[in-house]
């Protein structure tokens, strides 16, 4: 028998579509096994403010097909600190919480890895971040939603690089890593796909480009993920722009519409199941570790491992990529 009776269920970090699924998963699947579910808003900033409130199922009616969080989201800085943790701590106690389920990416599990320890603090993770960047999770909960986002915006950005005879520089997001980058820049027939974790040469691009206009390119796409290490769009273009000046060129930056609308049907049903086995895990004593899925088989891996633990781009699909491209 576990002694938890009474959870908590937060989204934290950047939203991603399905986050509701999740939520709606978690609470229903807690209310099935008898426990009381409270949702605290705003991540770690609610739970140090006091904005958590009893959650019931029709609570989470109509949820599943809508984009954001329904539990509004934040990046904490206070929670940075042992003051704003005691503080959240205090106010779980407060409402007699026994464990947390947390919703998020990076800086979710490293702050909930931290106060775990600090306070002896069961807590379950889900991956919730577009950018796909955890480790032990095939996918994270909004990544496929947007790639089909970014693939949209390219194919529409296509029929006018045509028309125009021109190249375009898509900023796509991934501070860190390139897997919106690479896996858009697949589906999309992108030229070129630049992402953070293989070094971007300026000069071989721009003779990759000027051999390709000669031999038979009039319009193309090059995706770059926000975090090269070249910069963003706007820089790379300008450079390229500098090298190759024959070939008119355009920037299309994409930012936050990566982050909307409603989740995907592979998004919904990875965040219904994720959901689901987070509240199972926690009832099978099972905390400090994120829940994933990995070749359909569900784990729960450390949150220590799921954050530093580098997840690999698969350099052979950028080659691929390229080839398919010429
Ligand atoms: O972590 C998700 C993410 O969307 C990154 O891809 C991006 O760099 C970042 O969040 C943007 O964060 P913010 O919305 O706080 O500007």
């Amino acid at each position: 028998m576990t002694y938890i009776q009474r959870i908590g269920v937060m989204t934290s970090g950047g939203d991603s579509p399905g986050m509701n699924a999740a939520i709606r998963a978690v609470v229903r699947t807690a209310i099935f096994n008898g426990l009381e579910v409270f949702g605290i808003y705003r991540g770690y900033e609610g739970m140090i403010d006091d904005q958590i409130e009893e959650m019931f199922s029709h609570s989470v009616s109509n949820i599943i097909q809508r984009g954001g969080t329904i539990l509004k989201t934040a990046r904490s800085e206070r929670f940075k600190e042992y003051e704003g943790r005691l503080k959240a701590y205090q106010n779980l106690r407060t409402h007699k919480i026994d464990a947390l389920v947390a919703i998020g990416g990076n800086g979710t599990f490293t702050g909930a890895s931290i106060f775990e320890k600090e306070f002896n603090f069961p807590i379950i993770g889900l991956p919730g971040t577009i950018d796909n960047d955890l480790y032990g999770t095939d996918s994270t909960i909004g990544y496929d939603t947007a790639i089909n986002t970014v693939v949209e915006a390219a194919d529409k950005i296509r029929d006018t690089a045509t028309s125009h005879e021109r190249l375009f520089f898509i900023e796509v997001m991934g501070r860190d890593a390139g897997f919106i980058a690479l896996r858009s820049g697949i589906a999309c027939g992108a030229e070129f796909i630049l992402v953070p974790e293989t070094t971007t040469y300026i000069d071989n691009l721009a003779r990759l480009l000027r051999h390709d206009w000669r031999k038979n390119k009039t319009s193309g796409i090059v995706i770059v993920a926000e975090g090269d290490d070249m910069g963003g769009a706007i820089e790379v273009a300008k450079k390229m722009k500098e090298r190759v000046p024959e070939i008119e060129a355009r920037v299309t930056i994409l930012g936050h519409v990566q982050r909307g609308g409603s989740p995907s049907a592979f998004d919904r049903v990875l965040a219904s199941s994720l959901g689901y086995h987070a509240v199972k895990g926690l009832l099978e004593e099972q905390h400090g570790v994120m829940t994933g899925i990995i070749n359909k088989e569900v784990v729960y891996t450390p949150f220590e491992k799921a954050i530093k633990h580098y997840k690999d781009i698969n350099t052979d699909m950028l080659e691929m990529s390229r080839i398919l491209a010429l």
